[in-house]
């Protein structure tokens, strides 16, 4: 914090208004504005372009520049040398965890996999085609009622165990979804396999294999995946998670507001929409014809995966899961797929079109991750619920840092532009 100061002159006032400029450790400083209310005025800031809604240390994005860092790591060195489950105790707790605490935190985690039996009885009541966000996001919400033991905020035990549950729950649940889906029995987790793997195994393993065999080379790129979504700052998720939480209500509850924002085509549904895309497309022929309606103003069409709020350069996460991409397709063998031919070309227009230079329209994430999942054999409809269990970790680690400091409920105001006061009129004058 310092002793900056902002002066704001307002038409009609005859003093300007002093506001305290803080300053982070990293990024632009903010100006405080929490004292315009006592002068009679809001701010209007639609879509929260200019808007730091929160004071954190967990994430710090330089979107300009393409660098995103946890606890000040930048995410290629973890992605390169950490894993799924050290980020998320680094999200957690703001350090890496040494070796006596990586071993604790990976058991708690293992331990924590399996879900009550009785959740096994809620998809009965989900029909085949429900999308797998739909199921995820009821069944996460109702682990509220089966975790009555960690639901009390004010107590940082149990909010860490809420966490660790989350954590450890989630790829159990999103598979149990992929599961309902296809019409496959549920797979319990198996404590001697990692995170990623156990995952896997629970997605494709049967009752009938005589044990799991999982390829490393995806276990790694799952693990990636995992890695890579795993928190990116106040985006809109994370802040509906915030915004829930701020009521006091439960994480699991918060958690499961957070995955329905994700779910939505400009956030986490962008994944999936990707694929949807590649196929709308169809041939490497169409493409053109494509682009050019991503260009037409009048043309609600959008290339899906390019393009990024924050990013206004290569997302640093799309840098890393271009690289896994080519590692899963080499190791799988696929090299002539139709789809990955239309989104190759499609990566060299953006790099090169004037269009999306202009704007700094790279491809992002979600971009690349599709393919991956793609090649995986995941089905389009379970990306975003692979995002959401990523995300997990950032949206818990979140909550908990916003519950363990002074905090107000949400609530923002607004520029009311509807009807003055006027009289009620009776149903027969209308
Ligand atoms: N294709 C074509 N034009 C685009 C695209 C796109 N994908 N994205 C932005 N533009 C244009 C947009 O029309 C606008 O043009 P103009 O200045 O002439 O009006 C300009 O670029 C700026 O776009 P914006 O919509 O004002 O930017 P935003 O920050 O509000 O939106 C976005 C960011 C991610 C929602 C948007 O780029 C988009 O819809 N992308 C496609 C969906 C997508 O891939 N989303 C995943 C985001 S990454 C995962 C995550 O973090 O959740």
């Amino acid at each position: 914090m310092t002793d900056k100061k902002a002066q704001l002159s307002v038409d009609g006032l005859d003093q300007p208004i002093e506001l305290p400029i803080y300053s982070g450790t990293q990024g632009p400083d903010v100006i405080d504005v929490t004292s315009l209310t006592s002068k009679g005025y809001f701010t209007y800031d639609p879509g929260f372009m200019s808007t730091g809604s929160c004071e954190s240390k967990i994430t710090f994005i330089d979107g300009g520049k393409g660098v995103l860092l946890h606890g000040g790591y930048p995410i290629d060195q973890l992605a390169d040398n950490s894993d799924y489950l050290e980020t998320c105790y680094l999200l957690l707790h703001g350090e890496l965890p040494n070796k006596v605490q990586k071993e604790e935190f990976v058991n708690i985690i293992t331990n924590h996999t399996m879900v009550h039996e009785n959740i096994r009885g809620f998809f009965n009541g989900f029909r085949a085609d429900a999308h797998p966000m739909s199921m995820m996001c009821s069944v996460v919400g109702a682990l509220s009622s089966f975790y009555h033991d960690s639901l009390d905020i004010t107590d940082p035990k149990q909010r860490i165990i809420s966490a660790h549950r989350l954590i450890a729950k989630m790829p159990t649940i999103a598979a149990m979804c992929y599961k309902h889906h296809v019409g496959q029995p549920f797979m319990y987790p198996n404590n001697s396999l990692s995170y990623s793997e156990n995952f896997l195994n629970m997605m494709f393993g049967t009752p009938c294999d005589a044990e799991p065999n999982i390829n490393p080379v995806l276990a790694r790129a799952m693990d990636k995946i995992f890695l890579l979504h795993a928190d990116h700052e106040q985006n809109a998720s994370t802040s509906t998670v915030r915004l829930a939480g701020s009521s006091g209500a439960n994480p699991f509850v918060c958690i499961a507001a957070g995955i329905a924002t994700l779910w939505g085509p400009a956030h986490g549904g962008a994944n999936e929409a990707v694929l949807n895309m590649l196929d709308e497309i169809g041939t490497v022929d169409n493409i053109d014809e494509y682009v050019a309606r991503a260009k037409d103003k009048n043309d609600p069409f959008r290339l899906m995966g390019f393009g990024h709020r924050v990013y206004k350069n290569f997302d640093p996460r799309a840098k890393v899961m271009k690289e896994t991409c080519d590692e899963v397709l080499t190791e799988l063998g696929i090299v002539d797929d139709h789809q990955l031919a239309i989104a190759k070309r499609l990566e060299e227009i953006a790099l090169s079109d004037p269009y999306f230079i202009e704007k700094k329209l790279y491809p992002n994430v979600d971009f690349y991750s599709g393919i991956i999942m793609k090649a995986i054999g995941i089905p389009t409809e379970m990306f975003t619920v692979i995002f959401a269990t990523g995300r997990v970790s950032g949206w818990i680690a979140h909550w908990n840092e916003m519950i363990s400091h002074p905090y107000k409920i949400g609530r923002p105001r607004q520029l009311y532009t509807g009807y003055t006061p006027r009289d009620f009129t009776p149903l027969e004058e209308r």
